[in-house]
């Protein structure tokens, strides 16, 4: 008879990431049991698509944490759960580094107090600041230019800190741009406020907002725009699967980038999104954006040959396509969501 696969605590799990990353563990039969306190989480979809436990509540609650790690086999966590709005964290630093850095060590200290020993947490592109050399490589210097990038870099370093003292082992993964949707249209991102290109693209072309702004058209880059590396955010949940499964192997502590390795521009993802869509999506030329890196386009060697992550929907017309399918049911003529 096959062996149980262990119970997996999924903090952040009714989010846009952390939901598609619960049906990953689901459709590899895992256990999984959602911790959110439903700050930005959304909650009918855990009851309707994902169909798991969700206990609401707080990753700083410590007696809640010790009450779930006393309630449940639980043999790893994903920890998915902070704030991550970039400009927020700018005006309200003290908000960021309390939940994402004190929250995140109530939740150490809850796992070694219950000797849950292993741990795959979201970490960004965002803490290694301006690029000196590209595609970015994860021992690229730090420079975190956000309190939001800062507390990410923070807990990076109390992981590595953990693991020297009490051998708590982690997979760090350094996303690039995380966009798309379930190919069923099942899940998607549906940020308040939202605030990253592909949605606010696909919110005009929907109808729910008159324009989108495109900050910086003077960059040194092909068009004057930005330019991204866009992760379809099921390939990142399928590596989340790899790196647990390389964790609970007997792994040791590793970090690793999750992007394509390709750039695509501000420019060239609005009239993308023109072409899924068939309409209109009229864009607003401003001034570039303090803090704005112009190019930001990593390198995943690393992910590809220790974890044999491939990802599966590398072109960014078919992150968009898949984007848009999951709009138009979530936010559509008719759906008030
Ligand atoms: N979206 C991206 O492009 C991107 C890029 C790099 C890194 N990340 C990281 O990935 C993770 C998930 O991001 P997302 O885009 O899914 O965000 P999201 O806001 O959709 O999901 C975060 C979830 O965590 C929950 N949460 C927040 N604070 C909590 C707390 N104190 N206790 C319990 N639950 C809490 C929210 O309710 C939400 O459901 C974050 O850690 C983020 O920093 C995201």
């Amino acid at each position: 008879m096959a062996q149980a696969k262990p119970t997996i605590l999924v903090t952040g799990g009714a989010g846009y990431i952390g939901s598609h990353a619960v049906l990953a563990l689901k459709q590899a039969d895992y256990e999984v049991i959602i911790l959110d306190n439903l700050s930005y989480g959304h909650q009918d979809l855990v009851e309707n698509v994902l169909k798991v436990p969700l206990i609401v509540g707080d990753i700083g609650d410590r007696l809640l944490l010790d009450q779930i790690f006393q309630t449940y086999p639980i043999a790893a966590v994903m920890h998915f759960a902070a704030f991550i709005a970039v400009g927020e964290s700018v005006q309200k630093p003290g908000m960021y580094y309390s939940n994402n850095v004190h929250g995140t060590l109530t939740l150490l200290e809850a796992m070694l107090a219950a000797n849950v020993n292993q741990l795959v947490f979201s970490s960004t592109c965002a803490i290694y600041g301006e690029p000196q050399t590209l595609p970015i490589p994860e021992d690229h210097p730090q420079n975190p230019m956000s309190p939001y990038a800062a507390s990410k870099a923070m807990v990076e370093r109390i992981l590595t800190d953990f693991d020297r003292a009490y051998g708590l082992k982690s997979v760090r993964f350094r996303y690039f741009n995380a966009a798309g949707a379930e190919p069923g249209g099942l899940l998607g991102e549906d940020h308040h406020p939202e605030t990253h290109l592909i949605p606010l693209a696909l919110h005009t072309a929907l109808g729910k907002r008159e324009s989108l702004s495109i900050f910086g058209t003077d960059y040194n880059t092909e068009d004057g725009t930005c330019l991204r590396d866009y992760i379809h955010v099921v390939d990142l949940a399928a590596a989340h699967v790899l790196g647990l499964e390389y964790l609970l192997n007997g792994g040791e502590s590793e970090v690793f980038n999750l992007g394509n390795g390709n750039g695509f521009s501000v420019r060239q993802v609005i009239e993308t999104a023109r072409q899924v869509t068939g309409c209109e999506i009229k864009a607003i030329e401003c001034d570039r954006r303090p803090g704005d890196t112009p190019i930001l386009v990593g390198s995943s060697d690393k992910a590809r040959t220790l974890l044999n992550w491939n990802p599966l929907y590398p072109d960014v017309e078919t992150i968009i396509r898949h984007a848009w399918q999951w709009h138009q049911s979530r936010h559509g003529i008719g759906n008030q969501e």
